[in-house]
């Protein structure tokens, strides 16, 4: 009986558990839970005897990979797997997938919220803004980006996209601006909404040539990923831009420095909540149970993306 071991530190929401568990048990597997475990060791004692695993920003990394020796399948619920070590998978013949657009509407949900919390001045009760008629640039325009583009649309922001994968068509037929480089979204918008996976191209893009380029009342949100900002551009800007405020969902690394000069002007959540719904958690928890069982009957590679 294979079995199929969820290892999160961060759990999912218990109605999402409860889900997965019926799927796995369902198709005659073994299920097991590890949550909020303390350390790597945890993870690693965990999977030896695992066939499968479904896992969220938990890091699988080749010690991982090699203590796994049964395992056929991890599949990341959520959409970045920046966590995965692809080529200690590949080697070892180990599928990874991802469950694209399970959790977005969450993610969506928050960088507008944020937009909404900076604009009024951080709920503070200081006379702040709207963000009715103000400019919107959504940097990557995949499924959160899109979602945001709705939802901004809906608050009547003015909304422009740059994406060099996506077809300017796409963006456009939903009435967005589509812009051509990261220069003209960063020097036409005020908000800047960070949608773009961490990987090689993207680590450390987003800089003080892009920060400095926005406009007057400047609003950096970023519910992606930290490494994809330079953190010495950010202290630098906040230096020398009293109207540059950040506010992420991942702290940076010089948060606190961050926070003790310039506490009125970022806000960092104190744990990755993008996807922490209920919602989003069941839909990408299912997405992940009904992917490995595919895999395991029919050997269904739909999602992989260590090809
Ligand atoms: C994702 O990549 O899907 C999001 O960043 C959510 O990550 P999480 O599952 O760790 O909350």
């Amino acid at each position: 009986m294979p079995k199929v071991l969820v290892a999160t530190v961060k759990p999912f929401a218990p109605a999402a558990v409860n889900q997965i568990r019926e799927i796995i048990e369902k198709a005659g597997y073994e299920f097991a839970l590890l949550e909020k475990y303390g350390s790597q060791g945890d993870l690693i004692a965990a999977v030896a005897d695992a066939d499968a695993l479904i896992i969220r920003s938990d890091k699988v990394d080749s010690e991982v990979i090699n203590a796994a020796g049964k395992l056929k399948i991890v599949v990341r619920a959520g959409a970045g797997y920046d966590n995965i070590d692809l080529e200690a998978a590949s080697g070892k013949g180990v599928v990874a997938m991802n469950t694209p657009g399970q959790n977005s509407n969450a993610v969506a949900e928050l960088a507008q919220g944020m937009m909404v919390f900076m604009a009024r001045n951080q709920f503070n009760g200081t006379s702040g803004t709207e963000l009715s008629g103000k400019t919107l640039g959504i940097h990557a325009y995949g499924y959160v980006g899109k979602l945001v583009a709705k939802i901004a649309r809906g608050f009547d922001m003015d909304v422009y996209a740059f994406d060099p994968y996506i077809d300017r068509e796409v963006i456009e037929g939903d009435g967005v601006t589509c812009l051509d480089s990261a220069e003209a979204l960063y020097s036409t918008c005020q908000y800047i909404s960070l949608h773009i996976p961490a990987n090689d191209e993207t680590r450390g893009s987003i800089n003080h040539e892009l920060m400095s380029v926005m406009p007057e009342g400047a609003v950096l949100v970023n519910t992606a990923r930290k490494e994809v900002i330079d953190e010495d551009s950010l202290e630098k800007i906040f230096a020398g831009r009293p109207d540059f405020r950040y506010v992420s969902d991942i702290a940076p690394d010089n948060a606190v420095q961050l926070k003790e000069a310039y506490a009125d002007r970022c806000f960092f959540t104190p744990k990755k909540m993008g996807a922490q719904t209920s919602e989003a958690n069941i839909n990408a928890g299912v997405a992940a149970a009904n992917q490995i069982e595919a895999f395991l009957e029919t050997g269904d590679t739909t999602f992989q993306v260590n090809k």
